[in-house]
């Protein structure tokens, strides 16, 4: 029997494309009511024409980073429904590709405020409704570099460590509301953004692309690319009331990429 999420309300940042898209999708598949926000309006304007649009799905405009666009986006979101049963903090963007001695504070300062304000920015306004649900379930999307270093990439990996305290720190606050928190650490997805990550990679250390996406790849026992569905199936399986006793842990889905050889 295909898990439900019947009449669940889930909250999705970033969800128009990649990685939230398709937990969005899943999600929906599952019974549940979807709100999502991005920033690229070209991105909601192909999500619009859902057949569940204004239905079960609901988007809108905001940049993730901006509290004062999050603060309006839940104004709307509170239109539609005072109580959710899950926040999904998906926004985060790759940051910049070079070593530490290369990177600027500014480099830093965007990484860090894309993917680890801008959760707090989401997670500070859905507690209250989470709380009026008595209870639901956050998940943080981290990243296999939330774990392990990441050569080239180190505001990323800042960040994504940052998510995993972070996700710590709310199981530990939010549990006695029956509110769980968990971070899922994603492996090498085929998508848009490791298209843009191999080709800088490549073009930093001056070798073939094929080479770099070779080695991406084979950071995983299973030698396999994730998909954007994986993770949104342990989006789901979190949300979904089979997770009901699992917080403040951190879950990769990324064919075990993140061990020691
Ligand atoms: N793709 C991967 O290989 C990978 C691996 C590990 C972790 N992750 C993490 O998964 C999450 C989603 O990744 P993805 O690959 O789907 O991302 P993506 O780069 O494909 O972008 C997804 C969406 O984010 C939106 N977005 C970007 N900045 C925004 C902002 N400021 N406000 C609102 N929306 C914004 C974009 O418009 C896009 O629709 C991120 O946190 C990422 O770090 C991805």
């Amino acid at each position: 029997m295909p898990l439900s999420l019947l009449n669940k309300k889930i909250i999705i940042s970033a969800g128009a494309s990649g990685i939230g898209w398709a937990t969005a999708k899943i999600c929906l598949s599952r019974g549940a009511y979807v709100y999502l926000c991005d920033i690229n309006i070209k991105s909601l304007n192909k999500i619009k024409k859902h057949p569940l649009n204004n239905k079960r799905l609901f988007s809108y405009e905001c940049d993730a980073s901006d509290e004062y666009e999050v603060s309006n986006f839940f104004n709307q979101v509170l239109k539609k429904t005072k109580k959710i049963d899950a926040l999904i903090n998906n926004v985060g963007v790759a940051g910049p590709t070079g070593t530490i001695e290369k990177l600027t504070s500014d480099d830093w300062e965007q990484t860090l405020k894309i993917n680890v304000i801008s959760h707090f920015y989401f997670t500070k306004l859905a507690i209250q409704m989470l709380k009026k649900n008595k209870g639901g379930s956050i998940v943080n999307i981290s990243s296999g570099a939330g774990i392990m270093g990441f050569p080239l990439r180190s505001p990323y990996a800042a960040s994504k460590w940052a998510v995993i305290g972070v996700t710590k720190t709310l199981a530990m606050e939010l549990g006695k509301y029956k509110i769980r928190a968990n971070a899922i650490c994603p492996g090498t997805i085929k998508g848009n953004r490791m298209v843009r990550v191999i080709k800088d990679k490549a073009k930093f250390l001056k070798v073939p692309k094929k080479l770099v996406e070779k080695d991406f790849v084979s950071m995983a026992s299973m030698n396999c690319w994730i998909s954007e569905e994986d993770i949104g199936k342990m989006c789901s399986f979190l949300i979904s009331s089979d997770g009901e006793k699992i917080s403040g842990q951190v879950i990769p889905v990324d064919g075990n990429a993140t061990r020691m050889d």
